[in-house]
């Protein structure tokens, strides 16, 4: 391999040795940050000629050449060298080729150091916005299927026993609100993505007198970083993120576990299109729910980069250490982890297709009203305590003949207490069960219409 002269090579005597070269090496996967390393340079390069440190010429070549790279990285007519390390270097050195010396006084007052700080908070805020954006496809998509399904009843499960009737358009806006707390972190880790590291140099800042609130504006930060510091060895954003992230695939392994139950033969609650299923190499009657198994699956790739960005960090001194070069692959697989979970789920959901006779009919198995009927004789002055004890006593004779609640006959059901009256059986059925919890959060169809409202309107939808 010809071995290109490193832009740290003056003190070193001998070549780097082979194995190291490749050990040492990011540009395999950092390169994936051209557009954030050209787009960082060019705000540096314009601050260097506004405050002097370059000539406005030599600004105008920099910029001329890293236009042209990015255009021939964009074209794929790149010749990436694993000898020049990381995609900084790379960038750097086809700079020089291009413009000459010029191209060298482009690092002038800057390090790598905070130089890939400020490409990943660039890459990670664009990604962050996509994400934002694909959250409000789910949602919306989310708000759809609930508005068509608020009075579709179904069984609500606690211990995964049939508890009591609900809705589905209300099971779908707990989904719902999952969402919503999960774009709030999003949004909120955002914040702190969005901080100038440039200008902290490699760690103590520079002797030349840069103007980092220029780079600030030119790239669209809030502000630049206090202290130098910090700002070079920070890598919180990304563990924040990370962890978002892993908030959010839990979320969508929980969702998708649901949708691999409910599509299973002996729930049959909803059908997915064969667009989004698979077949078995052996079964032929076979159609399987891959898409939300893999969602579920690939939460604990996310788990799993969170935990590598925290181990990354526990051990570092200040201020920055070759080991943050690991945080680039975890945080890659995060965010295209959760970018295509949120593209197949934006799919996914409005291609529900709600079984409700069958929802329906598992939601009158159960004695999904019993709490119903306790509550029915509370109303007639019953203590809670013992209404729940004579419900359950007639729960009890209900299984032996074999019985729902409401196919016992008024003498079976008075049998267990005096004031059991005709009216009993308006609250013994689902529609009365649901229809009745009309309260902000309750289950009533009503109550789902108004959460959605609400929801659309906080949307702007
Ligand atoms: N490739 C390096 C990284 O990803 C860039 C910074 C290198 N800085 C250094 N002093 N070696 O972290």
């Amino acid at each position: 391999m010809t071995q290109d002269h490193k832009p740290w090579g003056g003190r070193f005597s001998e070549a780097t040795d082979a194995f190291v070269e490749t050990f040492t090496a990011s540009v395999s996967f950092d390169r994936r940050l051209y557009h954030y390393d050209i787009q960082g340079s060019i705000a540096h390069a314009n601050m260097l000629g506004t405050v002097g440190i370059i000539t406005a010429d030599e600004c105008s070549s920099i910029l001329a050449g890293l236009a042209q790279i990015h255009k021939e990285i964009d074209d794929d007519q790149f010749n990436w060298r694993l000898s020049l390390e990381d995609v900084h270097m790379n960038v750097e050195s086809r700079l020089v080729e291009l413009v000459g010396d010029i191209g060298k006084k482009l690092h002038t007052g800057r390090s790598r150091n905070d130089q890939v700080a400020t490409d990943i908070r660039l890459f990670l805020r664009a990604e962050v916005d996509e994400l934002l954006n694909q959250t409000t496809a789910l949602k919306e998509a989310l708000l759809d299927l609930a508005e068509q399904n608020a009075e579709v009843i179904m069984p609500g499960f606690t211990h995964l026993q049939a508890a009591q009737p609900i809705t589905f358009g209300h099971h779908l806006m707990a989904w719902f609100e999952m969402l919503k707390r999960d774009t709030e972190r999003l949004a909120d880790c955002r914040k702190r993505i969005n901080v100038l590291p440039l200008g902290s140099a490699a760690l103590a800042g520079t002797t030349f007198p840069i103007d980092r609130n220029q780079v600030v504006k030119e790239l669209g930060f809030a502000n630049a970083s206090e202290n130098s510091l910090d700002s070079v060895s920070d890598r919180d954003f990304i563990i924040e993120f990370c962890a978002t992230a892993s908030i959010m695939m839990m979320h969508f392994s929980r969702w998708s576990e649901e949708l691999v139950l409910w599509m299973s033969e002996p729930f049959a609650f909803i059908d997915l299109p064969d667009r989004f299923c698979t077949g078995s190499s052996i079964m032929p009657q076979k159609k399987n729910p891959d898409v939300p198994e893999l969602i579920r699956g690939k939460t604990g790739r996310v788990f799993g980069d969170l935990t590598s960005t925290l181990t990354l960090m526990k051990g570092q001194p200040l201020a920055y250490n070759k080991d943050n070069q690991e945080d680039k692959e975890p945080l890659f697989d995060a965010v295209d982890t959760l970018r295509d979970s949120l593209t197949a789920l934006i799919g996914l959901i409005p291609a529900i297709e709600a079984n409700t006779k069958n929802m329906y009919n598992a939601a009158t198995r159960g004695f999904a009203t019993a709490t119903d009927l306790a509550d029915y004789l509370v109303r007639s002055g019953v203590p809670f305590r013992d209404a729940h004890e004579i419900v359950g006593r007639t729960v009890a004779y209900a299984i032996e003949q074999n019985k729902q609640l409401d196919e016992l006959s008024l003498e079976e059901l008075t049998a267990f207490h005096q004031g059991i009256g005709e009216d009993v059986f308006a609250v013994l059925t689902l529609d009365g069960s649901v229809a009745a919890r009309n309260h902000i959060g309750g289950t009533a169809p009503d109550q789902v219409r108004a959460a959605i409202a609400r929801a659309r309107s906080a949307l702007g939808s």
